[in-house]
């Protein structure tokens, strides 16, 4: 792929935690680009690499070896201090808890990368976003006065306002319903077609996945397949080769249930995504 043009290229991308026995590779030689307008969706079990994938894309974390091009720039080089206004000006990060402020109402949480990024916000591009969202008439509103759809737009709004080149996305519909899901995901879909927006979006849910134009699989870290134009049956099957534990199941069925979820192994990984620090600063970098 033509990792030049891309808005995101990742070429032989290696990233480990910790060291001696405990030493994981959760990034073990990954090689994709992202073409600016795409809606692409990143899919494995639990503990390949997903979540790493996002964050070292992101600049959000740094990786052991290979090379990033974000934006058009290699964030090797940069310090923190521009690799922060780089985040903030281009880039855009939905969680799949919220991480809204709960004391500022959706307004004032859309704003408030702007006021981080000393832009005064133009009260017309904050209405602009709000609307894209659907959510003029919420705009008042707290988080606790809202919906889980309507918080998760509100982070949407949140993480567009700035106009971003990418948009990354760790799980965006994870605590929300399927009709909730549903919504929020035919919006990403639609800023993707009408604005040519840049999105990438990790998720377990074959139907989530359906949404984007093309679904990249990660297992142990590895690229090991992509499918263009996916349906929640061919993203569903595809998952099910990925699927099995490497521990023996206890019963072995035929196929894995086309609702695919991630493996019970790994009871840890499974618990609501905590923010981190990383994830924090990103939703409130004050
Ligand atoms: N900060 C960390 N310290 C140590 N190990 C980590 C850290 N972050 C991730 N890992 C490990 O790296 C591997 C990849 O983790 P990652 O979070 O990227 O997986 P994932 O595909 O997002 O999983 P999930 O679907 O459960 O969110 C896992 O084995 C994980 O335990
Ligand atoms: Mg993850």
């Amino acid at each position: 792929m033509e990792q030049d043009s891309a808005v995101i290229a990742l070429t032989g991308i290696h990233k480990a935690y910790g060291s001696g026995e405990g030493r994981v590779a959760a990034l073990d030689g990954v090689t994709l680009a992202f073409p600016a307008g795409t809606f692409t969706a990143i899919m494995g079990p639990s503990g390949s690499g997903k979540s790493t994938l996002l964050q070292c894309a992101a600049g959000l974390d740094r990786v052991d070896e290979g090379r990033v091009r974000l934006a058009g720039v290699d964030p090797r080089g940069m310090s923190e201090t521009a690799l922060t206004k780089l985040r903030r000006e281009r880039i855009g990060f939905v969680f799949q808890s919220f991480n809204l402020l709960p004391t500022l109402t959706a307004r004032q949480n859309v704003e408030l990368p702007l006021r981080l990024a000393k832009k005064p916000p133009r009260p017309q591009e904050v209405d602009q976003v709000l609307a894209e969202l659907g959510l003029t008439a919420r705009a008042g509103h707290l988080p606790s006065e809202l919906s889980g759809g309507q918080q998760q737009r509100v982070a949407i709004a949140r993480a567009l306002v700035t106009r971003p080149q990418v948009l990354f996305a760790d799980e965006p519909t994870g605590a929300l319903d399927s009709r909730t899901s549903r919504e929020v995901l035919a919006l990403l879909r639609r800023i993707v077609a009408d604005q040519g927006q840049t999105i990438i979006m990790v998720t377990h849910d074959p139907v989530a996945a359906s949404y984007a134009g093309r679904v990249v699989f990660l297992a142990d870290g590895r690229v090991v397949d992509e499918l263009a134009d996916p349906t929640p049956e061919t993203v569903a099957a595809r998952m099910a080769t990925l699927e099995p534990a490497d521990d023996e199941p206890t019963d072995a069925g035929p196929a894995a249930p086309a609702g695919v979820n991630p493996p019970d192994d790994e009871p840890t990984d499974l618990s609501p995504a905590n923010p981190t620090d990383a994830e924090l600063a990103q939703a409130a970098p004050c």
